[in-house]
């Protein structure tokens, strides 16, 4: 099966396996839902929002964002497996930015216990980073989650123009790709216009199991995008 073909798949049974689930109008259901956690997957409003096959996928995300060092923003808590990677790296303060209220009470246990400064941040990133200044990042981590039908396949792309704002001149971004092996052209062209010039990549080996609804390959892409 060419890789086109292959692509198209995964993302009409995620897209389909999403609808069905259902969203919520209102983002305040998210905030307010209980979150369902366990050691192999966070659960939210029904919808599988993080899995534990993700690890060495994430550990490779954390890498890139802590490649500068510096101030590491990461959008997205879920599980906190990349939360946990980035604190093994040499970094000077982590943000962190999560949008429900569940998963927001495990973000703060996690900011006791952890070696570099963590500064937690509640709220959806599209209410909270106006609050962080301009060229003040060296790396970004972004893995949320869609929070409709139409963020489906998309919710990294209205974040683009925020992480070029945010970061400093060579920092780097990184985040969930929900791509196989390469950028497709409307994800290339995003960046592009959100300012981003120097577009990169890693090709991540993946593992998830037959049953996952979300992911139905052997590969993702890790992105290094460049300020
Ligand atoms: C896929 S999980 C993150 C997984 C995480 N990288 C890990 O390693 O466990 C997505 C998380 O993003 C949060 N989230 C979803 N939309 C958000 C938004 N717009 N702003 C901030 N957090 C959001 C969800 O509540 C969820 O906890």
């Amino acid at each position: 099966m060419d890789e086109a073909k292959r692509f198209n798949d995964i993302r009409q049974v995620t897209y389909r396996n999403r609808l069905n689930i259902g969203f919520f109008r209102d983002k305040t259901n998210w905030e307010n839902a209980p979150a369902f956690l366990d050691k192999n997957r966070l659960i939210i409003n029904n919808h599988p929002v993080m899995e534990d096959w993700e690890d060495n996928y994430m550990k490779a995300l954390a890498e890139v964002a802590c490649s500068k060092r510096g101030v590491v923003m990461e959008v997205g808590f879920g599980m906190g497996i990349s939360a946990e990677y980035i604190q093994s790296h040499k970094i000077r303060e982590h943000i962190v930015i999560e949008a429900n209220k569940s998963v927001f009470e495990k973000l703060q246990d996690f900011k006791m216990n952890s070696i570099k400064p963590v500064r937690p941040i509640f709220g959806f990133w599209q209410d909270v980073t106006k609050n962080i200044p301009d060229n003040s990042l060296s790396g970004i981590l972004f893995d949320t989650y869609p929070m409709s039908k139409k963020e489906i396949h998309s919710n990294h792309y209205e974040f683009f123009p925020e992480a070029f704002r945010l970061l400093k001149p060579s920092g780097v971004f990184t985040y969930y790709s929900d791509e196989i092996r390469n950028f497709s052209h409307e994800h290339r062209n995003k960046l592009e216009l959100a300012g981003f010039k120097k577009i990169d990549k890693r090709i991540c080996q993946v593992n998830p199991p037959k049953e996952c609804r979300y992911w139905k390959s052997n590969t993702i892409v890790i992105p290094i995008i460049i300020k």
